[in-house]
């Protein structure tokens, strides 16, 4: 079953969304199967960002993203990938969705609440930096049958 790395970012924490931000992958039929709350190291910052190394922004990213703590989390269930960058929404709050986590609640692009991998293979490469192995959790939600058929 595919799975994908969200994270609330340190604005998500202070801000008071963690809840909300839980929530609307609860209620969409996904699945939690990882879950913690981590003071991020520059080390994991830069590794996690790696990708964005010579972008003019990527010092400020990392400040931000070790300012405080984020919650980690792994998320399983069909398309979740692609469908969990849906309810994220644009990667600039002004222009996001309303409807969306950032469109909803973010009004900066480099204050813009949740990460999401971008595709399967980045979350098989976040879900290896952030967690271990037996940190994810294999459950059998008893709901299945209402939300898969
Ligand atoms: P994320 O990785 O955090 O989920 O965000 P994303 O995929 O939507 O966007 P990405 O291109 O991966 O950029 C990573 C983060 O860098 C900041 N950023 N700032 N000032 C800028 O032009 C700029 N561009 C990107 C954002 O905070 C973005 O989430
Ligand atoms: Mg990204």
């Amino acid at each position: 079953m595919e799975r994908t790395f969200l994270a609330v970012k340190p604005d998500g924490v202070q801000r008071h969304l963690v809840g909300e931000i839980i929530r609307r992958y609860e209620v969409k039929g996904f699945k939690l199967v990882g879950l913690k709350l981590v003071q991020p190291t520059r080390e994991l910052a830069e590794k996690h960002y790696a990708v964005h190394k010579e972008r003019p922004f990527f010092a400020g990213l990392v400040d931000f993203i070790t300012s405080g703590p984020v919650i980690a989390m792994v998320w399983e269930g069909d398309g979740v990938v692609a469908s969990a960058r849906k309810i994220i929404g644009a990667t600039n709050p002004l222009t996001a969705e309303p409807g969306t986590i950032r469109g909803d609640y973010g009004a900066n692009i480099g204050r813009n609440i949740i990460h999401g991998s971008d595709a399967i293979e980045t979350a098989q490469t976040e879900i290896a930096l952030w967690f271990s192995p037996e940190e994810l959790i294999e459950w059998a939600p008893s709901l299945s049958s209402w939300i898969y058929e």
